[in-house]
């Protein structure tokens, strides 16, 4: 069974727990509250986090086993809160409550001093984001052991606060984000055997409850659209392709949408153009663009976001079959571009081709930012740490460099350029859909910039980020939900009224 997590708030003195956390700054003993907490045990802090080497870094640990005059049964935890002083970004409480997480081991209940004056409740909601995102774990087809008594079934956490209404309003409404991160994550790590495109689309459905609007179109709406490139990629597939498409109306009724579209490949085997065996399983992560559009909306219709936004996802399984698509095959896609395809593994950007064509047809969008695990070639040029960004617009860049620097869902800008565009020229066809190697994840952006009028538009290159980066102090796990808190902040801070 996955643990429960419950998180609440109370204001001092404190209540008995198992164990209970104060923190101190870099070079100080603990501060406030929890310097009164701590000389209730009578310790000399001095004598001891001087013999300990404890200098209030961030990451740091000092731990007193059940000491007297506390009420704490097991222990005693001092963390490092590093140089408080300094204005710190709201991402560095949301590690901090990760790494508090990480820290808890087994107990069942902890009470946790939050008293200083850095801690702003907008930092107590980072600090409960990171808590939370940190104590995910993806563990539906574990079977549980009977006799496991390791771990209790639910995890209390008791935050004490100075102003508790205004930390409580902070923290649900951070919440909302984070269970929209969240719902990416368990997309993403959903096999695909479970999670088809129409099974996807049936996930989408369900924010039908939070007041977004849902439509999934089906593969004959699309054929009658001329959707050509995103159905080429399904048609070896058994499984029909889908549509979804979100709408979350909270601005004014005549207010152009902000749009945002997700690559959502259930599946990419390559096609016939196949990918080899190692890390094949990955792929079942090739739809968490469409993942971060759909837990975004969600984070937006619950926290009844005032403004107008619509999400488009494409589903497909890119499969091998006697009906598939080949090299050489030329499609015409939904703008009339005649595709020539020369790698059936460059799927992604298909799909999203028609999904960009449709967004500025239907919606005529004030602006749109694509997601997608689209090219190895982003990998190898930026590791796990930054997402790409592409861009024909650098307001809308500087907005969402801004936002992954707040977040901590890093964006790197890569450029786009008429050398590169010239790569994908073809022999027989308007457009070839690669063009070799050199600069894959540009030559990749420049082929969706062929379908983008004059919206002002942005292309995110997930693949890195979405799944496979090494652990995070608010990740443990495979699936980030990468996009979604980036997304939101970039909403909020810009186009809200
Ligand atoms: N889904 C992959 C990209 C990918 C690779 C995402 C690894 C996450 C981890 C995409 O469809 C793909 O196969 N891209 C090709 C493009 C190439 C054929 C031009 C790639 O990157 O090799
Ligand atoms: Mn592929
Ligand atoms: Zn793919």
């Amino acid at each position: 069974m996955p643990q429960s997590l419950v998180i609440e708030t109370a204001v001092l003195p404190v209540k008995p727990a198992e164990t209970l956390v104060i923190y101190a700054a870099e070079g100080a003993a603990p501060g406030g509250a929890g310097a009164d907490l701590f000389a209730a045990s009578g310790i000399d802090w001095a004598r001891v986090s001087g013999a300990s080497r404890f200098s209030g870094k961030p990451g740091e640990i000092l731990g007193f086993p059940a000491p007297n005059g506390v009420p704490a049964e097991r222990a005693l935890i001092v963390l490092g809160a590093g140089k408080t002083t300094e204005a710190a970004g709201l991402s560095t409480f949301t590690d901090r409550g990760g790494s508090l997480m990480a820290k808890l081991g087994r107990a069942a209940t902890v009470g946790i001093v939050l008293d200083g004056p850095e801690l702003t409740p907008a930092a107590v909601a980072e600090m409960v984001a990171g808590l939370r995102l940190r104590h995910y774990r993806f563990d539906r087809y574990k079977t549980p052991k009977g006799d496991d008594s390791s771990e209790p079934s639910t995890l209390t956490l008791t935050l004490y606060v100075n102003d508790k209404p205004a930390v409580d309003k902070a923290i649900a409404d951070r919440m909302t984000v984070v269970e929209g991160q969240l719902l990416a994550r368990e997309l993403i790590n959903e096999p695909a055997n479970v999670l088809g495109p129409v099974e996807f689309a049936t996930r989408i459905e369900a924010l039908r409850d939070l007041g977004v609007e849902v439509e999934i179109l089906e593969p004959e709406q699309m054929q009658a659209l001329g959707m050509n490139a995103l159905l080429a990629v399904a048609q070896g597939s058994a499984r029909p392709a889908r549509l979804g498409i979100m709408r979350w109306q909270g601005g004014k009724p005549d207010e152009a949408p902000l749009a945002f579209i997700g690559k959502g490949v259930c599946f990419d085997t390559g096609g016939y153009s196949i990918k080899t065996a190692a890390g094949m399983e990955d792929m079942k992560g090739d739809m968490g663009g469409a993942a971060a559009v759909t837990g975004l909306l969600r984070g937006l219709a619950a926290r009844k976001a005032p403004v107008n936004v619509v999400g488009v996802v494409g589903l497909v399984e890119n499969m091998i079959d006697a009906t598939a698509f080949r090299p050489g095959d030329i499609i015409k896609a939904m703008s009339g571009t005649f595709i020539e395809i020369n790698n059936t593994d460059a799927e992604g950007r298909l799909v999203l081709a028609d999904a960009l064509w449709y967004v500025q047809q239907r919606f005529k969008p004030r602006l749109m930012v694509n997601l997608a695990t689209l090219t190895g070639a982003i990998i190898v040029a930026l590791g796990h740490d930054y997402a790409g960004l592409f861009s024909n617009d650098d307001e809308l860049a500087a907005k969402l460099y801004a936002a992954g620097l707040a977040t901590g869902e890093k964006l790197w800008r890569m450029p786009l350029g008429p050398a590169y565009d010239k790569l994908i020229d073809s022999r027989f066809a308007d457009i070839k859909q690669t063009g070799g190697r050199p600069g894959g994840a540009i030559v990749a952006a420049q082929f969706l910039q062929r379908f983008v009028k004059d919206t002002p538009w942005a292309h995110l290159d997930i693949a890195g980020t979405a799944f496979g980066a090494p652990g995070t102090e608010t990740n443990a796990g495979w699936a980030s939900g990468f996009g979604v808190t980036l997304l939101d902040r970039l909403v909020r801070d810009n186009y809200e009224k």
